[in-house]
């Protein structure tokens, strides 16, 4: 990356806002196939697990024009798409769907047109249905598959960008969707999460060996950078002791199991652990490690959220302490708690950004002095008022607020490179469906024609974005003056 300015940037995904899911050549994914087999709603308004259509979503693959105005108004400096991997490869693991690969080569011309910096996520738990059908994540093969489709990236997109990262949150992937039955493929299985897991850190390192040989064939330039984007939650010790066993046993598992392997070329010593106190058989060859380490990622992308509590006590008799009841973890000495004197959002979310800073000094103190780092992921989800026309979501500006100081802060501590929130527009969310609204620009899911609308948190945020950062607080009444001027001329091409 040779342009250091720090970026002001937006979040979002394929499967959440994309829709056309059989459009354009596309197939099935297991998010399609999930979707369609879970189908739940829960009461309005209530703070619960919706699982609803995909079908349109935000209908992003016909308004991508319309967000990318939207997004040159607001004054993004980079646009963070986590792609869809099926949109591509519909059909199997060599076809290039040309439709595909053009609705992306379009989306990043456009952006780019607009002095908006795209940077893609190859891969966001959203796997091809053709390969789900031969076992997914845990045959081994899928690793060359995903090579054919990062290299197609590379060779189609990369003029357009030098800041990359192959997968999300392989932490939240693998835990919910091997380890539990929570999200897609929803296996339930330890030797299928053993195995995934590696599997995903192999798709990284072939990605990085075609990175390296894409820039070699200039598709790229030679200082692109390819990162791992990980949802590391800091672990605060209930007890008050953060040298304390829970603590190191989650940083363990919760941050080395994830991110070692594609920073160091190594794994802890819990996952070899694991594999043996659970009897999995599964040995991880030697030529893999050699692998791994020659083929090491660049820089880490962190989506920061919530810390969580920690204890060596399992306070079973100490519910009324607790907003909701401790959860134990699948490691000894390591239960959840949730204090009830915390900030938490509607949805139980804990408010605390007080260890983004010692968080990001933690990082680059282990995976090296000088490794940018990237916030990917940071927002709140509320239930918007939407009644009124206008959308003041003053406690998403009051998150936003929190976390961004604490992001600036930590800049004279680690090469800290931007700043994305999460995310653009509402989206289709994993635990909220359509209630739980996350966006800067609101979208009117009842509307066929999914309307786009700013919240004060898009004037908000622009105002941050043209001052770079060095004020965070505007007084009220400026900003819904603004706002008032941003609606008056919000005609159709906004919409
Ligand atoms: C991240 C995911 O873990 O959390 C996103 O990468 C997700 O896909 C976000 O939307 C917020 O989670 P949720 O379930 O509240 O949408």
């Amino acid at each position: 990356m040779k342009d250091n300015k720090f970026l002001f940037s937006a979040s979002t995904c394929a499967f959440q806002i994309e829709g056309a899911r059989n459009l354009g050549g596309r197939t099935d994914s297991i998010w399609d196939e999930f979707t369609k087999r879970n189908f739940t709603i829960p009461p309005v308004g209530v703070a619960k697990r919706e699982i609803n259509s995909i079908e349109v979503a935000a209908d992003f693959y016909h308004k991508y024009k319309t967000d990318v105005r939207i997004m040159k108004k607001l004054g993004l400096n980079a646009f963070v798409y986590n792609m869809d991997w099926t949109r591509i490869f519909p059909w199997d693991s060599t076809t290039i769907n040309p439709e595909g690969i053009k609705f992306y080569i379009d989306l990043f011309e456009q952006l780019t047109n607009a002095g908006i910096k795209p940077i893609p996520i190859l891969y966001h738990w959203d796997t091809p249905m053709w390969a789900q059908l031969q076992g997914g994540f845990e045959n081994r093969d899928i690793v060359e598959w995903f090579r054919t489709y990062a290299k197609t990236c590379f060779k189609y997109l990369g003029k357009y960008t030098d800041t990359w990262f192959v997968n999300d949150e392989n932490s939240t992937f693998t835990q919910s969707a091997y380890l539990s039955d929570y999200l897609p493929p929803a296996r339930n299985d330890k030797t299928a999460f053993v195995k995934a897991l590696h599997n995903l850190n192999l798709t990284a390192a072939v990605a990085k060996e075609e990175f390296e040989l894409a820039k070699v064939a200039q598709y790229l330039n030679k200082d692109a950078i390819l990162g791992i984007d990980h949802d590391w939650n800091p672990a605060i010790d209930y007890e008050g002791d953060q040298n304390s066993v829970a603590v190191k046993q989650y940083n363990e598992w919760w941050m080395k199991l994830f991110l070692d392997p594609n920073l160091k070329g190594q794994y802890p010593q819990c996952f070899y652990d694991y594999i043996a106190e659970h009897k999995i058989k599964f040995e991880i060859p030697v030529q893999d490690l050699e692998y791994l380490k020659k083929h090491k990622l660049d820089f880490i992308g962190w989506n920061y959220y919530r810390p969580i509590y920690v204890s060596k006590n399992e306070h079973q008799d100490n519910k009324q302490k607790f907003i909701a009841p401790p959860s134990e973890s699948h490691l000894k000495e390591l239960t959840f708690v949730y204090p009830k004197d915390c900030d938490y959002t509607k949805w139980n979310w804990l408010i605390d950004e007080s260890r983004l800073v010692s968080g990001a000094i933690e990082l680059s103190q282990r995976y090296g002095k000088d490794i940018p780092i990237m916030i990917i992921e940071n927002g709140m989800g509320d239930f918007d008022d939407k009644s009124q026309s206008m959308i003041k979501d003053y406690d998403r500006i009051d998150y936003l607020k929190r976390h961004i100081r604490e992001v600036l802060k930590a800049r004279e501590f680690v090469n800290m490179i931007g700043y994305s929130l999460w995310t653009y527009c509402d989206i289709y969310s994993p635990s909220g469906g359509y209630r739980k609204d996350y966006g800067l620009v609101s979208v009117n899911f009842n509307s066929p024609l999914r309307t786009r609308k700013p919240k004060l948190s898009y004037v908000w945020y622009q105002n941050v974005i043209k001052n770079e950062g060095k004020e965070l607080e505007f007084d009220k009444k400026y900003l819904e003056n603004e706002y008032q001027k941003i609606l008056d001329e919000w005609d159709i091409f906004y919409q």
